[in-house]
């Protein structure tokens, strides 16, 4: 099959090369998927998991690449609840071949049903902003209605989604992120947007809750922001500041098939749109992924037309 492959970390996105690599083997409990569309996030080179396996191996060559949308082609010993030919979409293991590719084999239980109206490349863009955004709302944030978030990067993939949701559920949402993303945040349902280049983050007050996709910096200020009983949610690394009255929470998303149909559910019905900046196939992935403008929002890679 055709995947895209990486051996150096030194040399980041400019190391990907599309070569031919052997079909992937179900092992108990996986299904194998004919990729149709991938995500990628662009740190993921940087993420020991694409270089080591869990006990710290070399795994390399490693193919990238964590969420797709696709068809299921091969069902390995021992799964249940998926079919041959479905259509699914989800996270894949980060300690093993990923979905740049023409096929992967993932755990079963990391994918859910793709409805058949839902676009591959939009299945693909959903699992890691999606889950991420969610299990940071409601599982660490424990988000309420009414309650105050901070949403940083809300122009982003995660945060667009961060943003969407936390509305949806009846919170007050400030976003921030860079001036240009001002209008892409509001529309997505920003109540108000602070440009981190130009206005002061401490005039925001308190805050409930602060989702950081940001770190640094950012994220050290923003635990003063918190209010008595609020949660510091950060995916990027444990904050250099915890809140003086609240949690400091970091984690990693995890895949889970009834939150990624909660997810599916909202982009049929409209209520969650996806952010999808550029798509591009297979053959050309290398240079859409070492892009020489700016792009918002997800790059999804088709493996299939
Ligand atoms: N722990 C987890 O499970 C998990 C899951 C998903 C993602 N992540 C991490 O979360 C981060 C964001 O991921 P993403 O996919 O949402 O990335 P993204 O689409 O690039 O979104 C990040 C947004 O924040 C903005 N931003 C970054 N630094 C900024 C700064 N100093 N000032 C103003 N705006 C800034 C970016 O603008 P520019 O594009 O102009 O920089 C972009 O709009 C990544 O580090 C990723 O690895 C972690």
């Amino acid at each position: 099959m055709k995947a895209i492959v990486v051996t150096d970390q030194a040399a980041g996105t400019a190391g990907m090369t599309l070569m031919e690599r052997p079909d992937p083997e179900p092992a108990l409990n996986d299904v194998v998927v004919q990729v149709h569309a991938s995500g990628f996030v662009p740190t993921e080179l940087a993420w020991p998991s694409t270089w080591t396996d869990r006990l710290g191996r070399d795994r390399t060559p490693s193919i990238p690449g964590h969420e797709l949308a696709g068809v299921v082609s091969a069902l390995g010993y021992g799964t249940t609840g998926l079919s041959l030919g479905q259509r699914v979409f989800g996270l894949t293991d980060w300690t093993r071949d990923g979905t740049l590719a023409e096929y992967v084999a993932v755990e079963a239980r990391n994918l859910a049903p793709l409805p058949g109206d839902v676009d591959f490349a939009v299945g693909a863009s959903l699992p890691i902003s999606g889950l991420t955004a969610w299990q940071g709302l409601f599982e660490h944030g424990r988000l309420r209605t009414g309650q105050s978030v901070l949403v940083h990067g809300a122009a982003g993939a995660v945060g667009s989604m961060v943003t969407q949701l936390a509305r949806e559920f009846g919170a007050y949402v400030i976003g921030t992120g860079r001036a240009a993303d001002r209008q892409t945040a509001l529309d997505f349902g920003a109540h108000e947007f602070v440009d981190l280049g130009s206005e002061a983050l401490e005039d925001v007050g308190g805050v409930d809750l602060v989702f950081d996709v940001i770190g640094g910096d950012i994220g050290k200020r923003s635990a003063g922001l918190i209010r008595a009983g609020g949660t510091l949610v950060s995916v990027v690394g444990p904050s250099e500041a915890r809140p003086a009255d609240g949690l400091a929470i970091d984690f990693v998303v995890m895949p889970d098939r009834a939150q990624l149909d909660e997810i599916v559910q909202r982009v049929r019905g409209g209520r969650l749109r996806t952010n999808i900046g550029n798509v591009a196939d297979l053959d050309d992935a290398v240079a859409a992924l070492n892009p020489t403008k700016r792009i918002t929002g997800k790059t999804i890679i088709r493996a299939r037309s």
